[in-house]
């Protein structure tokens, strides 16, 4: 079978498809035939950096990277229950950890996947993976009907999502990306748009029960300006909090945190449910053959995917 094999960290070039043989399936997996692939900002920050390959994926070389997959049961563990040959699955596979994902065969956990709903294309499943756990996972546990919520990056793969999520349990939702995106996270359901390169969120908001910061740095800085005391701050991108931080957000009694997202067929379940009721809708907004995997690493590098970028097989 073609995969792309990453023989060690580094640039675009270092991802070279390959035929290699098709993985061999464990008793508590399934086989699937690979239709699409979504890729992440993860795909793109751990390629090219030994450690983070250390930390993601495991001290393992070769790598096979990607973890967010849809496509057809091809065979099935001796104990891996719940799937058939030829059933149409999605899922995030073995993340954190060794997802193979850009492969035309993964062997996957069964607990890791879910069936796709009927409704749903292999590229919108695929895309409903990662980035949709990640909303789910922060959310679900963290905000309820009510809340004023701050969600950055709105127009991207995780704030897409996280709108249409928040908006389902309840939240009044405010986010931020630029103007060109404002119509586009309005249509997700958000109650109000700033423009970050217009407006400072840090001078029009305050009192926000609950902020998800896809962007780290000054966006994480300035958002305990607007959180309210005994708040909470998710920030994805990074799980290291300066000291200065700290002790901002300590006397006021507000919660930083960093959520690893994991892989669970349970939550899959969920988003397969949110998915065939139309709560949550992926938007995909660019395809790519597999044959041009860099130019996907490309989109995902220019940190401006408007919802997610996907590759066919
Ligand atoms: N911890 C975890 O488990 C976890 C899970 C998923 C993702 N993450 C991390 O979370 C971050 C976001 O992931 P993602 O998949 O959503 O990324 P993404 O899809 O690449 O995000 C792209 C979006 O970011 C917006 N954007 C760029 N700069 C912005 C700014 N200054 N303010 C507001 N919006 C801005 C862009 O909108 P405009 O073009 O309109 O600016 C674009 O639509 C990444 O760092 C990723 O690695 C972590």
């Amino acid at each position: 079978m073609k995969a792309y094999v990453l023989q060690e960290a580094g640039g675009i070039e270092n991802l070279v498809l390959s035929d290699i043989d098709k993985p061999k399936l464990g008793s508590d997996e399934v086989l699937i035939e690979t239709k699409a692939i979504s890729i992440n900002p993860v795909d793109v920050k751990v390629r090219p950096m030994e450690e983070l390959l250390d930390m993601i994926v495991g001290e393992i070389r070769p790598v096979i990277l990607g973890w967010d997959i849809a496509g057809v049961v091809a065979e099935v563990g001796a104990n891996a229950t719940g799937f058939e040959v030829g059933d149409k699955v999605f899922g995030m596979v073995n993340f954190p950890g060794h997802g193979k994902g850009y492969a035309e065969y993964v062997a996957a956990p069964a607990g890791h996947l879910a069936k796709m709903p009927d409704n749903t294309t292999f590229e919108e499943a695929a895309a409903t993976t990662l980035a949709a756990l990640t909303a789910l996972q922060v959310l679900r546990p963290r905000v309820k009907a009510g809340d004023r919520i701050l969600i950055h990056a709105g127009s991207g793969g995780v704030g897409h999502y996280a709108i249409q999520i928040a908006k389902q349990l309840g939240a009044t939702v405010i986010t931020t990306s630029s103007a060109k995106n404002r119509d586009f996270v309005l249509s997700l359901g958000a109650d109000q748009h700033i423009d970050y390169r217009e407006q400072k969120f840090e001078e029009v908001l305050a009192d926000i029960d609950f902020v998800l910061d896809g962007m780290g740095g000054s966006v994480l800085e300035n958002s305990l300006k607007v959180v309210r005391d005994g708040g909470t701050i998710v920030s994805l991108p990074t799980h290291q909090f300066s000291e200065e931080l700290k002790a901002a957000a300590d006397p006021r009694n507000i919660k930083l945190e960093f959520v690893l997202v994991t892989s669970n067929g349970d939550d899959m379940n969920t988003l397969k449910e949110y998915l065939e009721s139309g709560v949550v809708k992926a938007h995909v907004s660019m395809t790519f053959p597999f044959a041009q995997m860099a130019k996907a690493h490309k989109q995902l590098e220019s940190g401006r995917t408007v919802g997610k970028a996907v590759v066919r097989l």
